[in-house]
């Protein structure tokens, strides 16, 4: 696989690659573009061709172009390493058998679901009344019709069972798809169907509607997950989506699948959907390569609130600005305003409100802050949410901070010693993905680079493992013409810093251990972590 991955990279320019995704210029040895993640306003990012590598400054990221695939297509090294593959032509016959069995059922698989969908397609243009009720009914048109793939699936029970297996599919590879139900017949029957489709476009499942009222089933039916859909993982709207998302630099997040087809022909591309209203941090973690501006459409209800609050606290980790969108002139969701005028929906999702905002506001409308017991509540529960605010954001603290304080009628000072415990963040912090998701520290490659290639000596500090050519691109970039006298001051002041983010984040790790001692009761190692804890906390 290493010869493979060289011949790749021998083969392929980096330029070429990272162009097909950004406008680059020539700017010296080096290329110049604009940070697809970033809201740079001159070019910041850097594509080296003699080095093979890119970097990008006002993300912090940098790597070749094996890396460059995965952020920007949100997809796996191995899936990053077949697209460059094919484009390099190259074969990867290195996989040993078992990989290449996998990657052959998978693309059964896809071929399968392929099929299925050029089948309930079919299925819906023979059919009046379901005709009727996509094109009247829901309002969609043709592009809209076709852009997504809706289809029909019909009510017989064995229709595309039959249909598959006349095509060359087993039964096994029909299970495995999630098309068939525990009797080995059609899952999706008498339902309008909705492909649910990966970033690039390939359909990995799919979602059915009813389309007659009956009590017995529910509304809509999703495949269950397979080796190709993950519920927790996936977008749904994505691969139509990611384009306007990357073009504007923003996302909306609704509610239900149809919400995000309306919304693509009400001309607002940039909506995708989650399963429901949970949001999960792989979630986050994709919207966040596309944009770092987020914004939920979500219900004002207790569920609306509740997936805003686990949101906001993850967002902070990555970077991202969440906001709200809470416009719906009394319609129950997008669809429905857009059903009444899709003005009202593109006004909509530009009236966006700061998450934190607009959880505050909720609270205080939850509260009777005239009561003791309301204050107190609104008082816990406000720092509760303020708490989650990453301790480095000193300046967005402050802020929601002086909002409370005003409005609880109390000093700063008095908020800010307000002690609450956590409850929500114990749940939260289980879920954690961490490894990539604990950001990549600029203070600490800006060091590595700076006694790599600038042969400035950090005393003791020892630095982490990077990429040595990436470093020279941060070196060139910014210090090649500074005097050795700055360069060391320079150090000196990264080394404080870079200390200071370490002990943060053995504080985190730390802090998350206790949590998990105190769930489970052991008494003993809390103590002993808390011990750890204030010596740590003195050190600062
Ligand atoms: P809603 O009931 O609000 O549906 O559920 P909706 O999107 O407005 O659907 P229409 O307009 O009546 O067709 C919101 C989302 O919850 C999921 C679906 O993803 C839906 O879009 N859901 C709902 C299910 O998975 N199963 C159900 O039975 C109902
Ligand atoms: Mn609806």
């Amino acid at each position: 696989m290493e010869d493979a991955k060289e011949e790749i990279r021998a083969r392929l320019a980096v330029e070429d690659v990272v162009g097909q995704y950004i406008e680059l210029k020539r700017a010296g040895r080096n290329f110049k573009g604009h940070s697809p993640w970033g809201t740079d306003r001159t070019p910041s990012f850097m594509v080296s061709p003699d080095k093979g590598i890119w970097h990008d400054f006002s993300s912090n990221k940098g790597g070749d172009i094996f890396t460059f695939v995965m952020e920007m297509e949100g997809c796996t090294f191995r899936e990053a390493l077949e697209k460059l593959a094919q484009q390099a032509g190259v074969e990867l016959k290195r996989y040993n058998s078992d990989d290449r069995k996998q990657a052959a059922h998978k693309q059964r698989i896809r071929d399968c679901l392929e099929l299925a969908t050029k089948y309930f397609q079919f299925c819906l243009t023979k059919n009046k009344a379901v005709m009727e009720y996509v094109f009247y009914k829901r309002n969609l048109n043709k592009k809209t019709v076709e852009n997504f793939r809706i289809g029909y699936a019909p009510k017989s029970g064995r229709a595309l069972v039959d249909f598959l297996k006349k095509r060359g599919f087993t039964a096994k590879e029909m299970e495995d798809a999630g098309l068939v139900n525990r009797f080995g017949g059609d899952l999706f029957k008498g339902r309008m169907t909705v492909p649910l489709m990966d970033i690039s476009g390939n359909v990995i499942g799919f979602t059915g509607r009813i389309i007659e009222k009956d009590d017995n089933s529910p509304k809509y039916l999703n495949t269950p997950e397979t080796i190709l859909y993950n519920k927790g993982r996936h977008i749904f709207g994505l691969s139509q989506a990611k384009d306007a998302i990357r073009r504007t630099d923003f996302v909306v997040v609704v509610e239900g699948n149809m919400d995000v087809i309306s919304s693509h022909q009400a001309g607002v591309n940039q909506a995708v959907a989650t399963a429901g209203t949970a949001m999960t941090e792989m979630h986050l973690k994709s919207f966040s390569r596309l944009t770092k501006d987020i914004r939920l459409a979500y219900d004002g209800d207790e569920a609306g609130v509740r997936a805003a609050e686990r949101a906001i606290s993850m967002a902070s980790k990555f970077g991202i600005y969440l906001s709200v969108i809470d416009d719906y002139h009394g319609c129950k969701d997008a669809d429905e305003l857009i059903q009444k005028d899709p003005k009202l929906w593109q006004e909509a999702v530009e009236n966006y409100q700061p998450a934190l905002e607009w959880l505050l506001e909720k609270y205080v409308g939850k509260y009777n802050l005239k009561t003791e017991k309301g204050f107190q509540e609104y008082a816990t529960e406000a720092k509760r949410l303020i708490d989650q605010i990453d301790s480095e954001d000193v300046v967005l603290r402050e802020k929601y901070e002086r909002i409370v304080a005003d409005r609880l009628g109390i000093s700063l000072e008095a908020f800010r010693a307000k002690k609450v415990v956590q409850p929500e963040k114990k749940k939260l912090k289980k879920a954690n993905i961490s490894g990539d998701a604990v950001m990549e520290s600029k203070v600490e490659k800006n060091l590595a680079a700076l006694k790599i290639h600038g042969g400035v000596d950090l005393g003791g500090f020892e630095i982490r493992d990077y990429n040595v050519d990436e470093l020279g691109l941060i070196f060139e970039e910014r210090y090649e013409k500074w005097a050795p006298a700055d360069l060391q001051k320079e150090a000196m002041e990264l080394i404080k810093k870079a200390e200071s983010e370490r002990l943060d984040l053995e504080r985190k790790e730390l802090e998350d251990q206790i949590r998990q001692a105190e769930e489970k009761g052991d008494e003993k190692l809390e103590n002993e972590l808390m011990l750890k804890l204030s010596k740590i906390l003195r050190r600062k």
